[in-house]
């Protein structure tokens, strides 16, 4: 590691100049598509001689890779912006040289030319299309200030561009397959920010995932803003469906686990399905929201489909896969939300059962059709409604990690615990399992008693090799 910190460059005329790193930190806010982005804007830059921190003091370039989704998130970025002006300041202040500021990710897309104008101290606004382009414009960032870098959709010449080597270590990683949407669901920015679905091709997501096989990668995680309506190019030039990418993944030696986030209820296909019941590598868990479970909401929504066609389709999932945990994203308060609409949703949350869930007040987004709907909700009545949903779904998350206790499921160890020895890693179900005494089996995956399980963790033990 320090003779690529320490290393001596050949200059244009063949002396031997010191090139100290430069130092780059990456904040990452959203889902996981942005850490995705994250890691692959540390690989763009590295070839130029920079290493990531972890902390943003000292940093010669900052990127912050920014979430629109809700307005809170929008709204942290102007703060952290505010806080960054300043350590820039602090920097030069001190002899240290300066500081590139970037934005980049989904409110760069969504309001790159606001940012300029409220932020003057930003250098560099990137959408999520153009990362790869990071290299050209840290050369010219004068000339790019102001620019809208990136605001044309393209991911194909971004992925084309992106290099072949990913940094990183750790036995599992994210694997970008399918990035954008054309569901538009009424209160969403992600068909605006990302653009029209448009899936890798399937030569270049196996040539990526047997990179990261060959650093030790076991367990990659297929991500798309709608990820089961994959159709990347086959080798024949035919389209791939995401259950015939998942079997080719799985050929992969190494690679013993393949996950997929997010889905959508339309798209869930009975290939998918069937692969599920079929397919060892396929974990057990699937995140597919439904937002709501009034019919009234869910078309108000626009979300293409109804509570029952839900309902019906995770029993079709179950019987293919009858340990299969199911996830869930729902927004509470959507305009015309009533009383009578919110028992809706708890009703199907008691239904359904879910493992986990990400629940959310609606936050209404400018250029939505939802934001202008009638009918907006108090954010007194929101919350309140949000706390029950919460309490039921905590409750529901308890009682399933509970069930666990006295199972022996296979754990891949992904880090070190907090205390001396343990090791903390994953169940085929997501659940995060601490053991102790186990971090010598970092990167393997392991049979594992589990003693107990609360609400956001298993405790677990070591399985004698000899009793297997
Ligand atoms: N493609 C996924 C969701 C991507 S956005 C799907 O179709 O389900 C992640 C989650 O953010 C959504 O599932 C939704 O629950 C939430 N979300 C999106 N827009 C929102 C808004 N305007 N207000 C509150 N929550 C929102
Ligand atoms: Fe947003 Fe709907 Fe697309 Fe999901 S399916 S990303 S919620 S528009
Ligand atoms: Fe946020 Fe963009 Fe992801 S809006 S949730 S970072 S696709």
């Amino acid at each position: 590691m320090t003779d690529t910190l320490e290393k001596l460059v050949e200059t244009a005329d063949g002396a031997a100049a010191s090139a100290a790193p430069k130092r780059l930190f990456i904040k990452t806010y959203g889902c996981q598509m942005n850490v995705y982005d994250s890691e692959r804007m540390a690989d763009v830059l590295r070839p130029l001689g920079y290493a990531t921190t972890d902390a943003p003091e000292g940093a010669d370039f900052v990127i912050l890779n920014t979430c629109h989704i809700r307005e809170r998130a929008a709204e942290k970025v102007y703060s952290e912006l505010g806080k960054l002006k300043q350590m820039r300041e602090r920097k030069v202040a001190r002899g240290d040289g300066g500081m590139t500021i970037a934005v980049a990710g989904c409110v760069a897309q969504a309001e790159g030319e606001e940012i300029m104008k409220r932020q003057p101290a930003v250098d560099l606004v990137v959408g999520p299309q153009a990362y790869h382009q990071l290299p050209e414009l840290l050369t010219r960032t004068a000339r790019a200030r102001g620019e809208r870098i990136g605001a044309d959709f393209a991911p194909h010449e971004k992925f084309d561009a992106l290099p072949a080597a990913r940094g990183g270590d750790g036995p599992t990683a994210f694997l970008t397959v399918q990035e954008g949407c054309d569901k538009f669901c009424t209160f969403c920015v992600v068909p605006y920010t990302r653009g029209a679905e448009w899936s890798r091709p399937v030569a270049a997501v196996l040539a990526e995932a047997r990179a990261l096989a060959d650093r030790g990668v076991r367990e990659v995680t297929l991500l798309g803003q709608n990820v089961n309506a994959y159709d990347g190019e086959g080798p024949d030039g035919k389209p791939y469906t995401l259950a015939r990418l998942a079997y080719a993944l799985a050929e992969i030696p190494g690679l013993d686990r393949i996950r997929y986030t997010t889905s959508h209820a339309n798209d869930m296909s009975d290939d998918l399905i069937a692969a599920h019941a079929d397919l060892d590598a396929l974990m057990p868990y699937l995140h597919l929201p439904v937002q709501a479970g009034s019919d009234r909401v869910l078309r108000l929504m626009n979300r293409k489909h109804g509570r029952q066609k839900y309902i019906d389709l995770i029993a079709r999932i179950r019987a293919a896969r009858p340990d299969m945990a199911i996830a869930g994203d729902f927004i509470v308060g959507f305009p015309g939300e009533t009383d009578r609409d919110f028992e809706d949703t708890l009703d199907l949350v008691r239904q359904v059962t879910y493992a986990g869930a990400f629940s959310f007040v609606y936050s209404p987004r400018p250029g939505t059709p939802a934001a202008t709907m009638a009918g907006q909700v108090e954010e007194a009545v929101a919350l309140e409604r949000l706390h029950r949903l919460q309490a039921l779904l905590f409750e529901q998350q308890t009682v399933f990690n509970a069930a666990q206790a006295g199972k022996t499921l296979k754990v891949l160890f992904e880090k070190k615990g907090r205390y001396d020895g343990q090791a903390i890693g994953r169940s085929p179900y997501l659940q995060a399992v601490h053991v102790d005494s186990a971090d010598h089996l970092l990167g393997q995956i392991v049979p594992v008693e589990i003693v107990s399980g609360a609400q956001n963790s298993l405790n677990g033990r070591l399985v004698d090799q000899g009793t297997i």
